[in-house]
């Protein structure tokens, strides 16, 4: 188990989805019901940007109006983050802001925000709780048109990567929750903490995710059990 080192906790999808928010490879994801091709590529953007707009205007409108919110899971990895006597960094693939609201600050969201939106031209992103439709206007540079979900498509670059990369090397323990492990760069992460030799790596999750045998330890359940009992021993540990 770590010392005092610094940790750096992965998640996806199955940290979010016991209260509301569905995964996108399991039987009953995302993928099952609308063609990633259609809607998560710059190509679907470019063909049919109305298509694309409403998909993510339907998973804003239930982010913000659904009654979606942070589980127990997102509040023990805040708590962690407040009580835990190094550098916590949550690496997210997630668009929502649920580790947000649970109180996590040290935060990064590789694939970006639903609740942000940029403009192609000017590139600033911005805090956008409403729908976008395919002929707004940008509020800085007033271009019509111009305006998309700040969120990384697949064939675009994640965000942050040095940094995570950075946090990756120096890490004393990783931690990945409720990913398939199915999507890379974030599904290479563990390799990047076994190759510096030193951390620990744990993987909670509700079942064994493609690079499982890569972890030292793995516990498998609902996140919002796993979670909270995992940083109970880390912090009672770190305390005794
Ligand atoms: N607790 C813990 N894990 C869970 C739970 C739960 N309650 N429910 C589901 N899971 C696990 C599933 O077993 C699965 O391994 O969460 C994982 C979800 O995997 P995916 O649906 O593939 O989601 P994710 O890994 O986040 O996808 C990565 O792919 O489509 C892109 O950009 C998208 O960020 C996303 C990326």
């Amino acid at each position: 188990m770590a010392g005092k080192g610094s940790i750096v906790i992965l998640t996806g999808a199955g940290i979010s989805k016991e209260f509301g928010l569905d995964t996108f490879r399991d039987k009953d994801g995302i993928w099952s019901r609308v063609r990633l091709e259609d809607v998560a590529t710059p190509d679907a953007f470019r063909r049919d940007p109305a298509k694309v707009q409403a998909f993510y205007n339907t998973r804003r409108r239930n982010l913000v109006e659904g009654g979606i919110r942070p589980n127990p899971a997102h509040a023990a990895l805040a708590r962690l983050e407040r009580e835990w006597p190094g550098e916590v960094l949550i690496v997210t693939q997630n668009i929502d802001d649920l580790h947000e609201r649970a109180g996590s600050e040290n935060l990064i969201h590789m694939h970006g925000e639903l609740l942000k939106i940029r403009c192609q031209k000017c590139a600033r992103p911005f805090a956008w709780t409403a729908d976008v439709e395919v002929g707004d206007k940008c509020p800085d540079c007033h271009r019509l048109g111009t305006l998309r979900p700040h969120v990384v498509w697949f064939g675009e670059m994640p965000l942050d990567m040095e940094r995570i990369f950075e946090a990756l090397e120096a890490c004393a323990l990783f931690v990945s929750i409720g990913t398939s492990g199915h999507v890379y760069p974030a599904a290479g992460f563990v390799q990047t903490v076994r190759a510096q030799g030193r951390a620990h790596t744990a993987e909670l999750n509700l079942e064994p995710s493609e690079g499982a045998s890569l972890f030292r330890e793995t516990r498998l359940g609902p996140a919002s059990r796993l979670v909270p009992a995992f940083v109970e021993e880390l912090l009672s540990a770190d305390r005794s």
